[in-house]
């Protein structure tokens, strides 16, 4: 677009891609946003000369689109009371914990949910203004799910898709929402609605059946007007060729070896990456790791763990409390088995940039990505993709829905402390010709599958759905 004309495409997405920061000096500047959802999308707009439509973070109230990092942006702003009910109440301390097997205990307050109605009303009106004719809106996760129908009332003419990067939950888990109907209604304003897995597009349609009392047919939902809506899995990717293509770099090998280094040169090391998020399933990996140190398996010699969390939703309680279960955590661990200049755990609070995360894929041995519940999990496929060399052990959690596509690795029931330990142990002694043959088969499905193959469905089937209306939008 031009920042000042409208879009063909349009990607409403809760966060903007960067989050606007203050330099050192006090001047603006930006840094890349956290999570999957901005790794996965930002190469689709970037191909597609869309524009964005998000929350740029912070409260300032800012709302004239601009350019950063060659992507147009077009910012909603928040008051402070909105963000802590919108996003920090509503979003993620009710939405989040529901969709997410409730790990943990999700709030159900009414103030949250009006906040919740407004905000939503607020994307939508700004996608209606910046949208050209017929063009195509594409609605992005558990934020704005009433977005769709919003966007319909003001603009029939447009075609719309939506889609949840986290899990559908189960009708059994759902029904506890006061708002299910509200929400149901909301997704079934888009043409198009994507899940991760086909488990969760069923979820949703019998639960719009139950519910809703529309009639269904496999994926497609018959609205009395005589639309259609159909919702199926489109599981998501990365741009694999791009992380590929970082990891074969000079400047990466060189950090990997200088990352090994540090760490004493230990015969393996044990990495994870996760936002610092209570469904990451992190309390538990280190302890399975704690107990193998703590059975003899190994010492701070042969294996040491990095642990890699990025700061997240930290003014939200569920997310402080863990953070301080993993911070004694890690220093009872250490305390029991560290040796001077060696701990047994590496524990990083930061965000890095993508080379750095390269190069420590590069360096680990043995990833580890144990959530209790996750969506897709892109950090599993981020390693493999950065694995050309066809050596590195993944052990993945059944529950994240990387499992569906990475059968190869390790497979663990993350709730199960002896199976992990016995998966990492297996992954920790496996030979070459073993860690070969599993990453082969889970390099071939990562970068045959990458990110803008996922767009190109999603677009294409899009389009099919309403071939009679709107210009349709290509990769
Ligand atoms: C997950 C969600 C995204 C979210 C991201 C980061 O990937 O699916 O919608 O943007 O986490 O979380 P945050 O709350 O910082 O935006």
């Amino acid at each position: 677009m031009s920042t000042s004309g409208g879009a063909d495409l349009v990607i409403v997405a809760n966060r903007l891609p960067v989050d606007r920061i203050e330099n050192p000096d006090g001047s603006p500047g930006w840094r890349p946003s956290p999570g999957g959802l901005v790794s996965a999308l930002e190469p689709v707009l970037r191909a597609n000369d869309g524009i964005w439509i998000g929350w740029p973070g912070g409260a300032d109230g800012d709302t004239a689109p601009f350019e950063a990092e060659g992507l147009d942006l077009v910012p909603i702003s928040m008051t402070p009371q909105e963000i802590e009910e919108f996003y920090e109440g509503f979003s993620n301390a009710t939405l989040w914990p529901l969709y997410h097997d409730v790990v943990a205990k999700p709030e159900f307050h009414r103030e949250w949910w009006d906040s919740y109605v407004t905000i939503n009303r607020r994307f939508a009106e700004r996608a209606a203004e910046v949208a050209n004719e017929a063009a195509t809106v594409w609605v992005h996760d558990y934020q704005l799910q009433l977005v769709p129908a919003m966007l319909r009332e003001l603009r029939p003419d447009l075609r719309i898709g939506f889609y949840l990067h986290i899990p559908f939950p189960p009708a059994e888990l759902f029904q506890q929402l006061p708002w299910r109907r509200q929400i149901l209604e909301g997704l079934l304003g888009a043409d198009l609605i994507g899940f991760q897995l086909s488990g969760a597009a069923q979820n949703f349609v019998r639960l719009v059946r139950q519910r809703v009392g529309h009639k269904t047919h496999r994926d497609v939902v018959y609205l009395p007007d005589g639309r259609t809506v159909r919702a199926a899995a489109f599981p998501i990717s990365i741009d694999s060729a791009g992380y590929e293509e970082l990891a074969r770099s000079e400047e990466v090998a060189r950090r990997a070896t200088e990352i090994r280094d540090a760490l004493g040169n230990p015969r393996k090391i044990f990495l994870g990456v996760d936002r610092l998020d209570y469904t990451k399933g992190i309390y538990a990996r280190l302890r399975a790791f704690a107990e193998l140190v703590a059975d003899g398996h190994f010492d701070v010699e042969d294996a040491v763990f990095v642990q890699v969390a990025t700061p997240s939703r930290e003014q939200v309680e569920q997310y402080r409390l863990l953070r301080d279960d993993i911070d004694r955590l890690v220093g009872r661990i250490n305390g029991d088995h560290g040796q001077i200049g060696r701990p047994a755990i590496h524990y990083l609070h930061a965000s890095y940039p993508r080379e750095e995360m390269a190069a420590y894929f590069r360096a680990a041995d043995i990833m580890v990505v144990t959530p209790l519940r996750d969506g897709m999990n892109l950090v599993a496929k981020e390693y493999v993709a950065c694995r050309f060399d066809n050596e590195g052990a993944l052990v993945l959690s059944e529950f994240a829905g990387a499992a569906d596509e990475l059968r190869q690795a390790w497979l663990i029931n993350p709730y199960d402390i002896n199976g992990m330990k016995s998966a990492l142990l297996d992954a920790y002694r496996a030979d070459g010709r073993e860690l070969t043959r599993r990453m082969k088969a889970m390099r071939k499905q990562v970068m045959e599958h990458d990110v803008a193959a996922w767009a190109d469905k999603f677009l294409t089937e899009l389009a099919a759905v309403r071939p009679s209306h709107g210009k349709s939008v290509r990769p």
